[in-house]
C-alpha cells in the first residue's frame, strides 16, 4: 500500500458522524434544559438544598416513569449535581435559575420554553417563505398582546434586562464615560444599561427612551437601584417622534428588529439627535466580519426571521458602512462579553 493510501485509511478512521449527531439532537438537551426551568427545578432545588429522586420529584409533581432519567440528564448535561443519591443544583444553575434570587436569567429561557421552541420548528417554512412564524402567522401580534398586558410586559422587559445584564456592565467598564456627561438608551426596556452605566460613574446622568407603556417598569428599576434623581424616563416612538437629545446615545437591541430601511432611519435620527463629538453605542450579538464564527449571533438572526416581517442582524463592518453613510466621522467595533460587541459611531 502507497503512504498517499495509508495516509487516507487513517484520515477516515478519524473522521466520525459524532458532532453531526450531538447537533442533530441538541435540542433534546435544549428542551430538558427549558423543561427545568419552567418546573421551577433549580428554585426547588435552592429553597430545599439537595433532595433524593423521590422527594424531588414529588415537590415537582412529575410521574414516575421518566423523573430520575431526567434528573440525571441534567446531572449529566452539567446543570444538577448528584452526590449519594442527593440532586443539588450546580453553582451555576444556583445563582442564575433560582427564580427567588435577582440574578435570575431564566425570564429569557422561559420565553424561549413558551414561544420560541415552538416556533423555531417551522424555521424551514420561514427560510422557504421569508414570513416570520410567531404569533404574527396565527393572525396574532406578539407586540399588541405584550403591550396590552402590563404583567407580561414587565415579564418582556424583565427578560430584556436578563440578556443585557452582563453586557450592560460591559458597556459601563469599556467606553470611555469621562469624557460624556449624559446618556439615553433608545428603547431602553427596564433600563439594565443606563443603571449599570450610572452605578459605574458618578457624573453620568440621562435616561431611557421608549413606548409609553415601558414608564412604570422602567421607573420602578430604576428606583430599586436609588438612581431616579440622575435617571428619567422620555415616552416616544422612535419611528414617529425625533429621538431625545444626549452626548451618548445607546440601542441595544434595537437594529436588528427591523430592515434595512429601518435600520437607516434609526441610525440617521440618532445622528441628528447627537452633538458634534457625541457617540451613538449600538450593541448586540455582532456577527464576525467573516460570517463563521459568532454562532449566537448567526442564529439570532434566524430568530429575527422567526420573530420580525424584516430584521436581522449584521456584521460590525456593516454596522461601520451604514454609520459612515449616515454622516458619523469615526467608528469602531469592541468585544463585551460573550457573543455581543458593541459599534460606536461618533458624530
Ligand atoms: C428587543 S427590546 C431591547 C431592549 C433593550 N435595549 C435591551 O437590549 O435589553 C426592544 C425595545 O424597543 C422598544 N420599542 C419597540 N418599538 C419601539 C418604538 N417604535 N419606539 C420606541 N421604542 C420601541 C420595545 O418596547 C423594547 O423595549
Amino acid at each position: 500500500m502507497s503512504e498517499v493510501e495509508t495516509a487516507a485509511i487513517e484520515d477516515a478512521k478519524q473522521v466520525t458522524p459524532d458532532a453531526i449527531m450531538q447537533l442533530g439532537t441538541a435540542f433534546w438537551a435544549s428542551k430538558a434544559l427549558l423543561s427545568a426551568v419552567e418546573l421551577g427545578v433549580f428554585s426547588e432545588l435552592a429553597d430545599a438544598g439537595a433532595l433524593d429522586a423521590d422527594a424531588l420529584r414529588e415537590r415537582l409533581g412529575l410521574h414516575t416513569r421518566s423523573a430520575t432519567d431526567f434528573f440525571d440528564a441534567l446531572v449529566a448535561l452539567g446543570m444538577l449535581e448528584r452526590t449519594d443519591g442527593r440532586y443539588a443544583n450546580t453553582p451555576e444553575t444556583d445563582l442564575f435559575l433560582d427564580r427567588a434570587k435577582p440574578s435570575y436569567v431564566g425570564g429569557m429561557l422561559e420565553m424561549a420554553n413558551a414561544r420560541l421552541y415552538e416556533f423555531w420548528g417551522s424555521l424551514t417554512e420561514g427560510l422557504q417563505t421569508g414570513v416570520p412564524q410567531n404569533e404574527a402567522k396565527s393572525g396574532g401580534d406578539f407586540f399588541e398582546a405584550l403591550y396590552a398586558d402590563p404583567e407580561r410586559l414587565a415579564q418582556f422587559a424583565r427578560a430584556m434586562s436578563a440578556i443585557s445584564g452582563g453586557t450592560a456592565q460591559a458597556i459601563a467598564a469599556k467606553f470611555p464615560w469621562r469624557e460624556h456627561g449624559s446618556v439615553i438608551d433608545i428603547g431602553c426596556a427596564e433600563g439594565a444599561v443606563p443603571v449599570q452605566i450610572a452605578l459605574a460613574h458618578e457624573h453620568i446622568t440621562g435616561g431611557g427612551f421608549d413606548l409609553p407603556q415601558i414608564e412604570p417598569i422602567f421607573d420602578a428599576y430604576v428606583a430599586r437601584f436609588g438612581l431616579e434623581k440622575r435617571l428619567s424616563f422620555s415616552a416616544g416612538d422612535f419611528f414617529a417622534d425625533p429621538l431625545p437629545e444626549a452626548d451618548v446615545l445607546v440601542m441595544g437591541h434595537i437594529l436588528h428588529d427591523w430592515g434595512m430601511d429601518e435600520k437607516r432611519v434609526l441610525l440617521q435620527k440618532a445622528h441628528d439627535a447627537l452633538p458634534d463629538g457625541g457617540a451613538l453605542i449600538v450593541y448586540e450579538a455582532i456577527i464576525d466580519d467573516e460570517r463563521r464564527n459568532n454562532v449566537f449571533g448567526l442564529l439570532m438572526s434566524l430568530n429575527m426571521l422567526i420573530e420580525t416581517p424584516a430584521g436581522f442582524d449584521y456584521t460590525g463592518a456593516d454596522c461601520r458602512g451604514w454609520m459612515q453613510e449616515t454622516g458619523f466621522r469615526e467608528s469602531y467595533v469592541e468585544h463585551l462579553v460573550g457573543p455581543d460587541s458593541m459599534v460606536v459611531g461618533i458624530k
